[in-house]
């Protein structure tokens, strides 16, 4: 199978050697060909270049990109798609008032997810996962993060792991599953978190692992959830089975959750909404990829994190959705790269950097996703006609979407 691009007007995120992360004031830059050419074979791009040099490709399929722009896929590292019905009414309560501590605190939020997930079953629960990850491939999403969470008893965790397999098998695009161990404390354990902090190290850990579907743990580092000391433990326990922390932190508080998965060789700290000059301190020389969510700042109307400064501090930095049923209900990449630049003020260079190769980066996978790179898997945007990829914050909550590719296939 072979495919050839022609004509495209930008072609953007063009990296000669594999790059895998950009960070600090490289991520200003965003390496574009003006009137190029793009050749896929099979599932990998295979050739770029000059228009002018676009000769001798016998291809099977051929797309005419006049006026149109090329680039990866967004990498959404962070969701949670995999839940249950959805949580309007609490939206209307917010709206009337009450505060996502408010509604969690009256039973809602993300017990109430729980309950709904523990009620539907598994094949109900993958068709209607499905339904909202087309929906995201189709706003140029390739690649995505999915989170478990909203089980919060073994049997219901396992069932979610089980459905993103699923995805994984029906879906061609990237799926990376994170076992997100510690995401609520259930009613029955109000009175008593350690031993259920016990039964997710003790039962919940090995019980997920030997399925052998994730690579990844979460824990909800926060007030009311889970503490740095409930934290550090979980993340323990998921080290004795090779799992790598993602963590949320500091999206209403700072407990020194950074500098904790930073000593835990975190593969992401993600939220930040709440930061200070420790967390950015911690974040230095390390590995561990700072995740901005502008959707949940949106959404929940919570402070934006400091994108600006995290950049300008010489660090990477990656952003996500979020999408999930209670603080961002939404999977649209566009609008995420929207809103970094105007409330994150990155510029739109930055914005394309940090929702596709370090997007790759927080799920582990940008030495084959990210950017367009001889031998990299052919998962692309062709966007509709426009003059300079710009437009594509600019025109904020427009569908700059015209086809998308993945793994080489035009869907
Ligand atoms: O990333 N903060 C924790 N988890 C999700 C929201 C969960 C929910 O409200 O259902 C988040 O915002
Ligand atoms: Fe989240």
């Amino acid at each position: 199978m072979s495919l050839l691009i022609t004509n495209i007007k930008q072609l953007i995120q063009v990296h000669e050697y594999n790059t895998t992360i950009v960070m600090g004031s490289d991520m200003k830059n965003l390496p574009i060909i003006e009137n190029a050419y793009l050749y896929i074979e099979n599932d990998t791009i295979i050739e770029f270049g000059d228009m002018k040099d676009c000769e001798g490709f016998d291809a099977e399929t051929t797309i005419d990109a006049s006026g149109k722009l090329v680039l990866p896929s967004w990498c959404d590292s962070h969701t949670h798609i995999v839940y249950a019905g959805d949580r309007t009414s609490e939206f209307v309560d917010r709206i009337n008032g009450l505060s996502y501590a408010d509604i969690a605190n009256k039973g809602g939020g993300i017990l109430n997810s729980a309950k709904k997930l523990q009620d539907t079953s598994e094949d109900v629960l993958f068709e209607q996962s499905l339904k909202r990850l087309n929906e995201l491939i189709a706003m140029g999403t390739g690649a995505v993060e999915i989170k478990t969470g909203y089980g919060l008893t073994v049997e219901a965790e396992l069932k979610m792991l089980r459905v993103i397999k699923r995805l994984k098998q029906e879906s061609l695009a990237v799926i990376i599953p994170t076992l997100l161990a510690a995401h609520a404390i259930p009613e029955a354990y109000k009175n008593n978190k350690q031993d259920y902090i016990h039964y997710i190290t003790e039962e919940l850990i090995p019980k997920a692992a030997e399925l052998n579907i994730t690579n990844y743990i979460d824990v909800f580092c926060e007030d009311g959830y889970f503490d740095i000391n409930d934290t550090d433990a979980i993340l323990k326990a998921g080290k004795t089975y090779n799992l790598q922390p993602k963590i949320h932190v500091n999206q209403f508080n700072i407990l020194g959750g950074i500098a904790l998965g930073v000593k835990h060789n975190a593969l992401s700290v993600d939220h930040l909404e709440e930061l200070n000059d420790d967390d950015i301190k911690a974040l230095k020389g390390s590995g561990t990829m700072p995740v901005a969510l502008p959707g949940c700042s949106y959404f929940l109307s919570i402070p934006y994190t400091q994108g600006r400064k995290i950049i300008d501090s010489g660090l990477p930095l990656a952003i996500a959705t979020d999408y999930n049923p209670g603080s961002a209900p939404s999977g649209n990449m566009n609008f995420v790269v929207g809103a970094a630049c105007v409330k994150l003020k990155l510029t739109p260079e930055e914005a394309i950097n940090a929702a596709t190769i370090n997007g790759a980066y927080a799920m582990g996978i940008s030495n084959m996703y990210g950017s367009i790179t001889r031998g990299k898997k052919a998962n692309l945007i062709i966007t509709k006609p426009m003059n300079h990829y710009s437009e594509i914050p600019y025109a904020f909550a427009h569908n700059p979407i015209d086809q998308v590719i993945i793994n080489g296939q035009l869907l």
